[in-house]
């Protein structure tokens, strides 16, 4: 191969101060791992000499410490988009030293070719495979590379041999026109594939390759408790009810499933339940318990932007990837989470909330409404064009100090337009069809937790002759009784 092959220090030396960035991958999977801590550790040496040194970071969606926290701690990042979940990048954007653009994960690369956010410097891209014309086999996560790859004036490979070639074949590499130019995107059905097997980049702009060998570090799940059983469980109750009569097709519909626990949990209790047949998944992640679901043949097939496998569950699929490459293709996000293909295929999409109104509107980022948890993900690339979008949460947080249901939301993501059924460990709230005063006594009564249905039934019976019946005093009043008592079942109504 003729491309240099230099450590990640002279990689790194190729990254300006000011110059933006574009990250390969979509989680931790895909993403760049050693020219991100070399890059930190180069904003450290040039801050201790009294020099600035920020980047500005665009990634698919969160990453890894590798790159979020070392960064994060680094100081070394200027902006940072379109999500992130690092404990240091959180604290530091909380503490306004990082900002940062918290965007519908399906948007941001069109808006970059826009010309929305400014250039894209250098691209620093994770890859299993790299020929001498150009073409760059993804490994683990796609994300926005495509773009990244096409803007970028110079381009860095992380070559990462943990990840096979074999991987090639894996990825449907597609970018659609601009406007005026874009015609709809010919996906019709989740395996059906419209790009190419790699990214294809002008030789010229690699100004180098380093080489890796390095796992995408992702964390197994934790044990599942009782409550987050229960909420799986009635996830698929629901689901095989809605079947049963006649709202959803006798074959289902495409699934999306969220990140973490919970989504794995329900994923896990879907493949239980034989009253829903073997489904397919259009999604963003594809976590660990698709590929048990694969192999028991209760997932036919999975469209995704990443595998964010832990260890074990990536070298199963590995070990096997002849089985898994005829039922998984990554795809850029713009591609997994487009509105048009969500709305088109009619997907069933399952999120977390951090908290929901007794209106049905629902708070995914903000604790108290200020303090940026992770970001809005795809959750609203979902959820707004779903055939039925569902939220689940547990019913309170905190040993109880902590309702996931309030009367008002301290923060909107997504509105009660849109918000269609929400699913915690007591039962389900059908907001379908109700008003706003019916969506309240179907929260209250369904998912709400009992200690916390008493003040919710007196706050709502507060105001008389409201659409909305909200009453401005005590909006608010269960977020202020945890800020001032650490318990919000104090709340003043
Ligand atoms: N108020 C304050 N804190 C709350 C809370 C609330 N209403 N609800 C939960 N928390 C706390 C939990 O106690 C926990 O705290 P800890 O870290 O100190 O233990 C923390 O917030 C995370 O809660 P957890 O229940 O573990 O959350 P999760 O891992 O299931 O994630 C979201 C929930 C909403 C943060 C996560 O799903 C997310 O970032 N969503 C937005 C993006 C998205 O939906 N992506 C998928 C689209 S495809």
């Amino acid at each position: 191969m003729s491309y240099k092959i230099i450590s990640a220090e002279e990689a790194a030396s190729h990254i300006n101060h000011g110059d933006n960035i574009g990250f390969s991958g979509f989680t931790a999977a895909g993403s760049p791992k050693a020219v991100s801590e070399a890059l930190a550790k180069r904003a450290i040496a040039a801050h201790e000499k009294g020099e600035p040194f920020q980047v500005g970071v665009f990634t698919g969606a969160s990453t890894s410490d590798h790159l979020d926290g070392a960064l994060a701690r680094a100081g070394a990042m200027k902006f940072r988009t379109p999500y992130q979940s690092n404990k240091d990048s959180r604290a530091a954007l909380n503490r306004h030293e990082v900002h940062y653009y918290d965007y519908h994960l399906s948007q941001l690369a069109q808006d970059i070719r826009y010309g929305f956010l400014g250039d894209v410097d250098v691209a620093v891209i994770e890859a299993c495979d790299v020929t001498e014309d150009g073409e760059i086999t993804l490994t683990s996560g796609v994300g926005n590379t495509p773009t990244y790859a096409r803007l970028a004036k110079k381009i860095i490979i992380e070559l990462n041999s943990y990840h096979p070639k074999a991987l090639k074949g894996l990825h449907d590499i597609y970018e659609p026109a601009d406007p005026p130019c874009r015609r709809e995107i010919p996906i019709y059905t989740p395996s059906d594939r419209i790009g190419t097997a790699t990214v294809k980049v002008d030789p010229k702009k690699i100004v180098g390759i380093v080489e890796t060998n390095c796992s995408d570090g992702v964390a197994p799940f934790t044990p599942l408790d009782e409550t987050t059983m229960k909420i799986g469980k009635n996830v698929a109750d629901f689901l095989a009810k809605e079947m049963k009569e006649g709202r959803i097709p006798s074959t289902f519909l495409p699934i999306q499933s969220g990140v973490g626990n919970i989504a794995n949990a329900v994923l896990g209790c879907l493949g239980e339940n034989k009253d829903i047949p073997p489904f397919e998944m259009y999604t963003e992640v594809i976590q660990d318990s698709v590929v048990g679901l694969m192999k028991e043949g209760r997932c036919k097939f999975a469209s995704g932007c990443s595998l964010t496998l832990s260890d074990g569950a990536m070298k199963e699929l590995y070990d096997d990837i002849e089985f898994f490459k005829d039922k998984v293709v990554l795809r850029p996000q713009e591609l997994s989470n487009n509105p048009e293909m969500v709305r088109r295929m009619g997907l069933i999409t399952i999120n977390t909330a951090i908290e929901a109104d007794i209106f049905g509107n629902i708070n995914s980022t903000h604790i108290m409404g200020k303090k940026m948890m992770n970001g809005i993900g795809g959750s609203g690339d979902f959820t707004r064009n779903a055939y039925i979008s569902i939220y689940t949460t547990p019913s309170t947080a905190k040993n109880g100090c902590i309702s996931a249901f309030v009367p008002m939301v301290s923060h909107t993501d997504h509105s009660e337009h849109s918000v269609k059924i929400i699913i915690s460990e007591y039962g389900v709230a059908d907001l379908r069809g109700k008003s706003p005063i019916q969506r309240a006594e179907e929260i209250i009564e369904n998912v709400v937790h009992p200690d916390y249905r008493p003040l919710l039934r007196e706050y709502l019976s507060k105001t008389k002759d409201a659409h909305t019946p909200i009453c401005l005093e005590s909006a608010l009043s269960f977020h202020q009784a945890f800020e001032a008592e650490g318990d919000m079942r104090k709340a003043k109504i």
